[in-house]
C-alpha cells in the first residue's frame, strides 16, 4: 500500500506529461487562439487581472503556447511565466519575442519557489492536471505563499462535474473552496457555450493584508 501511492502519482504524472507534450506540439494547443469560447474566457481573465489597477510583478502559471501571456504581458512591469512542460515555455517565449520584462521558468506549480512576492497571480486550466486533491491543495498553498499581502489571484477552471467526467480528481468548485480558506473571493463568473465540455468558472481573490 505504502509504495503504491507514489508509483500511481508518478504514473499519472508521466501520462499527464505525455498528453501535455502531445497537445503542445499542435499548431494551436487547446485551440486557445481560435475557439470563440477560449477567446472570451481570456477576455474575462484579462478583465479580472486588470481589475486591481496597475500590475507591478505578476506570475502566470501554465502558459501553454502563450495565448494569454501575450494579452497580459503589456500590462505588467514584470512578469514571471512558469510551465511544467519545456515545450510550452519555448513556444510562449518564441511568440512573445523581445520582452526583457518577462522571466521564463520550467517548473511544476507545486515545486515553484522564489523569494519574490507577486501582486497578481493567474492560474487557469492548470490545477486539474495534478494527481489528486492533496496535490491541488499543496499547489494552492504554494501560490498563496508567493502572493503579496493585498495582492490578487485570478483562478480559472472547468467545473468539478466536467473534470470528473474527464478523469481528473477535481475542478473549479473544489479549488475555489480551498482558495477561500486563506483568500477573500472578490468576484466570480461563469463562461460557457453550447458544448457540454465548455463550462468554466473564473474567480478573483484578494490576499488579506494581515494573512496568517
Ligand atoms: C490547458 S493549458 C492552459 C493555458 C492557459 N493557462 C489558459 O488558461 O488558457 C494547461 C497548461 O498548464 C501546464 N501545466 C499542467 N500541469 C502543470 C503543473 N503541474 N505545473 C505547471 N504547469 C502545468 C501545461 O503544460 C499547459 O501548458
Amino acid at each position: 500500500m505504502i509504495t503504491t501511492l507514489p508509483r500511481c502519482t508518478n504514473l499519472t504524472l508521466n501520462m499527464n506529461h505525455q498528453l501535455l507534450n502531445r497537445e503542445l506540439a499542435a499548431d494551436d494547443p487547446w485551440q486557445l487562439d481560435t475557439n470563440p469560447f477560449e477567446r472570451e474566457r481570456h477576455t474575462q481573465m484579462l478583465r479580472l487581472s486588470l481589475a486591481q489597477g496597475s500590475i507591478t510583478n505578476a506570475l502566470e502559471v501554465g502558459c501553454a503556447a502563450g495565448a494569454f501571456t501575450e494579452k497580459l504581458a503589456p500590462y505588467c512591469q514584470r512578469l514571471t511565466v512558469i510551465d511544467v512542460v519545456a515545450r510550452a515555455i519555448a513556444r510562449a517565449r518564441r511568440r512573445l519575442k523581445e520582452t526583457p520584462h518577462i522571466s521564463w521558468i520550467v517548473s511544476d506549480v507545486q515545486q515553484f519557489s522564489t523569494n519574490e512576492l507577486f501582486d497578481l497571480i493567474v492560474v487557469a486550466e492548470v490545477l486539474y492536471y495534478l494527481g489528486d486533491k492533496a496535490e491541488m491543495r499543496a499547489a494552492v498553498q504554494n501560490l498563496v505563499r508567493v502572493l503579496a499581502p493585498g495582492g490578487h489571484l485570478v483562478f480559472g477552471s472547468a467545473r468539478d462535474a466536467n473534470c470528473w467526467r474527464w478523469g481528473h480528481a477535481a475542478g473549479a468548485e473544489t479549488v475555489i473552496s480551498m482558495l477561500n480558506e486563506t483568500l477573500i473571493e472578490v468576484e466570480r463568473l461563469e463562461c460557457r457555450s453550447e458544448s457540454v465540455n465548455e463550462d468554466c468558472l473564473l474567480a478573483r481573490f484578494r490576499k488579506p493584508v494581515s494573512a496568517p
